[in-house]
């Protein structure tokens, strides 16, 4: 029925760019729907938050790890609400995973505390028996990197316009601001503040220590962070 168009080259050369075109708009507009925006309740890292995202990421937790929820209800039973698009827009870049040899991590915030992670990370298999999930000692000692995770906002801030310092609608209604800080010191300021509420419930006496002479190890950024995940 088309031979006509294979040997036609001028409308076999239209026909291709009208399905392409088609193809790209099935998958740009939906892009601009409200479903697509940020999701009411989604807000920006923080700086603590955001250096222990780049723990996890350092670590490949997303090898075993999905962060994407899906619509079946084996999924909603057992993680919460399933991924909207609109709750990655803050994520770069996102973490969906492709394997989950571990639980999703999508809403983990939800159902796990600090000391529960505490005590994961340091002896999984101490925790939940059989576990086959790595321990992470090491960052019971090392330092989260504070600075990069600031040049991050101060990027994203700029380039993609992330709303820092913005009231943003929160579920119940109110609003919330998630400041960001005008300098390097600041932001090392405002990170120390909020991983000692982190390590206000932790029972490390090393790691605590270390919090109160004003240096932040990679287990508080990373707790900070999964604790951020709901
Ligand atoms: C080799 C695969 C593997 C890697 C890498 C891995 N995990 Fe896991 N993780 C698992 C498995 C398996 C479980 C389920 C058993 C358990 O709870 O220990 C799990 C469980 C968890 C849980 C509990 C989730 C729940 O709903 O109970 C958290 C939180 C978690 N992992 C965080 C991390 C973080 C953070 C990292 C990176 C620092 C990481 N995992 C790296 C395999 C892995």
């Amino acid at each position: 029925m088309f031979h006509w168009l294979e040997k036609n080259p001028f409308f076999f050369a239209v026909a291709v760019f009208l399905t392409i075109a088609f193809a790209g708009l099935v998958e740009i507009l939906p892009n601009f729907a409200q479903q697509s925006q940020p999701t009411v309740g989604t807000k920006p890292y923080s700086t603590l938050e955001l250096a222990g995202r780049h723990v996890y990421i350092k670590n490949s937790c997303n090898a075993c790890h999905s962060q994407l929820v899906r619509p079946f209800k084996a999924e909603t039973d057992r993680y919460g609400h399933y991924s909207m698009s609109g709750e990655y827009a803050y994520d770069r870049p996102f973490l969906w995973g492709s394997k989950r040899t571990g639980p999703d991590l999508m809403r983990v915030g939800n159902y796990r505390t600090t000391d529960w992670h505490e005590n994961h990370m340091k002896d999984p298999a101490g925790v939940v028996p059989g576990s086959i999930m790595p321990a992470y000692r090491w960052m019971f000692t090392n330092l989260a990197d504070i600075d990069t995770a600031y040049a991050e906002q101060i990027t994203v801030k700029n380039v993609f316009a992330v709303p820092y310092n913005k009231p943003l609608p929160m579920k119940d209604g109110s609003k919330e601001v998630v400041k960001l800080a005008d300098s390097l010191s600041g932001a090392h300021a405002s990170a120390l503040a909020e991983a000692k509420l982190v390590v206000a419930d932790m029972n490390d006496k090393n790691v605590k220590e270390m919090v109160n002479n004003g240096q932040i190890p990679e287990i508080v950024a990373i707790i900070a962070y999964m604790n951020s995940l709901k």
